[in-house]
């Protein structure tokens, strides 16, 4: 085993990789055939969602004990949605390059993956891949669902709501506060299908979970049950040597896009899932995922999209439930870190509550996969997720209104000439140009339009938007203004054209007359030294998944040298 280059003989470096380890560790644990497991731990008091990590990586321990292997934790760089400054995608990148390193350096055979909050579960799997170590995920799990003067709260999409309704005079700000209290009500991460809900689902339909484990509710005994399970199946993942290649091929992915429309899943799916093929050589694109996506009804009544929270899934069949009514549309031969198919996974789900999980004979949309557009203002795509926009927008032209900046945005978003019939656009968002592309594409709406009624406009942007978020907002278009994109030349005025079932998103301008523009590059000025500058100087656009040019792909895990 891996780790037996590390501890096994007798020569002195042998002797002090042992001799420092064995701090309450019976010699047996040394060589003998059990396999070293890290728990990437991702707990941290600065990451909200994953505060509970700690228990449930006691309990992964269990399991590894019990099957005969060591388990160590090894905290990886966490990073917290809702706290991290300017956003946690800056950060996805080296939390993925720093897991990936540790993972490489330290003498272990096997990977369990404790993660949760948005950026959590991509770092890790992208990191996971690129050393290609046995490994497995044990998501976090969704907190229980608050209510707040008798109605659930849906955390991140009733915040943009409540404060959305309190620009439009319709709620006080002294009820908006009062809300703060129910808005987090357990341990766990957000209970709506946001980011971290669906990347657990993603993580799940890659065949990265134990079937079953995506969607348990943190606060619930079956997680710790779940954890115990896997840390025992990560013993037998280094014994039988599945490695996360063997798992995520190109038919896990073709099973994770189809997942990601019938569960209504975030738009930030689509960036992570193309970093992580990225780093496994699968040759995803972003037209995968419309081609794939089309036609796949979505059948999650829940937030943002629609009514009912994480914990509704669950009780209601969770995942597996979601699956059985599109297996036939899964790859069958995609397996799982079981070594079985993921379809083989599916025949004991059942649906016991179909208002939250629908028939396919009954599903909320026909066609619920992620519209992939393109044209003059997103030559290399962009994205629109239809589920959760308005239907009367999907064919719209309107003129643009113009913002450089988020700065720009909130300085005068409430004094421009706008109508409901206006195209907001939002410019220097994307990858290199905030840099880390934030999650601002769902821009605020002019308050005396709120005033009127009106809650949904064309939103244009090189941004990310949060999962919880929704409406009919244009996302992630490649190439981003602060590269030169089109996005650059738009000026307000401009009419845009938006034609979802056509695919496409252009400006109506002559071709000659945005030649002849200056493109606006919204103040980008490449930051001096750290992270950022290495972050600025490598970043691929989102319809590559926003990695660093020289993390694709893999590295492997053996270290030729010792450090003595
Ligand atoms: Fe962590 Fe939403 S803020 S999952």
């Amino acid at each position: 085993m891996r780790s037996d280059q590390w501890y096994a003989g007798t020569d002195r470096n042998a002797y002090i990789h042992r001799a420092w380890m064995r701090r309450g560790l019976p010699r047996e644990a040394f060589g003998g055939g059990r396999p070293h497991i890290a728990i990437a731990n991702t707990a941290s008091d600065l990451t909200p969602c994953n505060m509970h990590l700690d228990e449930v990586a006691e309990h992964v321990k269990h399991g590894v004990w019990g099957a005969g292997g060591v388990p160590l934790n090894l905290p990886v760089l966490s990073l917290g949605e809702t706290q991290v400054r300017p956003t946690a995608m800056l950060w996805r990148n080296l939390a993925a390059m720093a897991a990936e390193e540790m993972f490489r350096a330290n003498p272990v055979d096997g990977l369990v993956l404790l993660g949760g909050c948005d950026k959590t579960i991509p770092a890790l799997l992208m990191a996971a891949a690129s050393v290609d170590l046995p490994a497995v995920v044990v998501p976090g799990g969704p907190m229980l669902t608050g209510h707040f003067r008798g109605l659930p709260l849906g955390c991140g999409t009733d915040v943009w709501r409540l404060s959305e309704e309190v620009r439009a005079g319709t709620l006080s700000r002294e009820a908006f506060l009062a809300s703060e209290s129910v808005m987090i009500r357990s341990k766990g991460h957000c209970n709506t299908m946001g980011t971290a809900s669906t990347m657990a689902c993603m993580a799940e339909a890659l065949g990265m979970t134990l079937p079953g484990t995506a969607g348990t509710p943190a606060p619930d005994a079956r997680l710790l049950e779940r954890a115990h399970y896997t840390g025992r199946l990560a013993v037998e993942l280094v014994r039988e040597g599945r490695t996360p290649s063997q798992v995520m091929t190109r038919g896990a992915f073709h099973n994770a896009i189809v997942t990601l429309a019938a569960i209504g899943g975030s738009t930030n799916a689509v960036v992570h899932l193309l970093a992580i093929a990225g780093r496994l050589g699968v040759g995803l694109t972003l037209d995968d995922f419309d081609r794939t996506g089309s036609g796949v009804p979505l059948l999650v009544d829940l937030q943002p999209a629609g009514r009912h929270l994480m914990d509704d899934l669950f009780r209601a069949g969770g995942l597996p439930a979601v699956l059985k009514e599109v297996a036939d549309l899964l790859d069958p031969a995609a397996v799982t870190v079981t070594g079985r198919p993921l379809v083989e996974h599916l025949a004991e789900a059942e649906i016991w509550d179909e208002s939250v999980i629908r028939r396919r004979s009954s599903p909320l949309l026909e066609d619920a996969g992620i519209a992939v557009l393109r044209g003059n203002l997103a030559p290399r795509g962009a994205v629109v997720k239809p589920a959760a926009a308005s239907p009367h927008l999907l064919r719209h032209r309107g003129r643009a209104i113009v913002f450089d900046s988020v700065e720009d945005l909130r300085a005068r978003l409430d004094t421009v000439d706008a109508d409901e019939t206006s195209v907001l656009i939002l410019r220097g968002c994307g990858p290199r140009g905030y840099p880390g592309m934030p999650e601002v594409g769902n821009l605020p709406l002019p308050a005396k339009l709120l005033a009127k009624g009106v809650r949904d406009m064309v939103r244009v942007s090189d941004a990310r938007m949060s999962g919880t978020a929704y409406g009919t907002v244009v996302l992630h278009t490649a190439p981003e203004a602060a590269v030169g994109g089109p996005l650059a030349l738009v000026r307000t005025g401009d009419p845009i054209v938006l034609d979802v079932p056509a695919r496409r998103l252009d400006v109506d301008v002559p071709a000659g007359e945005l030649a002849r523009r200056e493109p606006v590059t919204a103040g980008f000025a490449a930051p001096s030294r750290g992270w950022e500058r290495l972050y600025v100087d490598h970043v691929l656009q989102a319809d590559q998944g926003a990695d660093l040019d020289f993390l694709v792909g893999s590295s492997g895990h053996r270290v030729a040298r010792d450090s003595h």
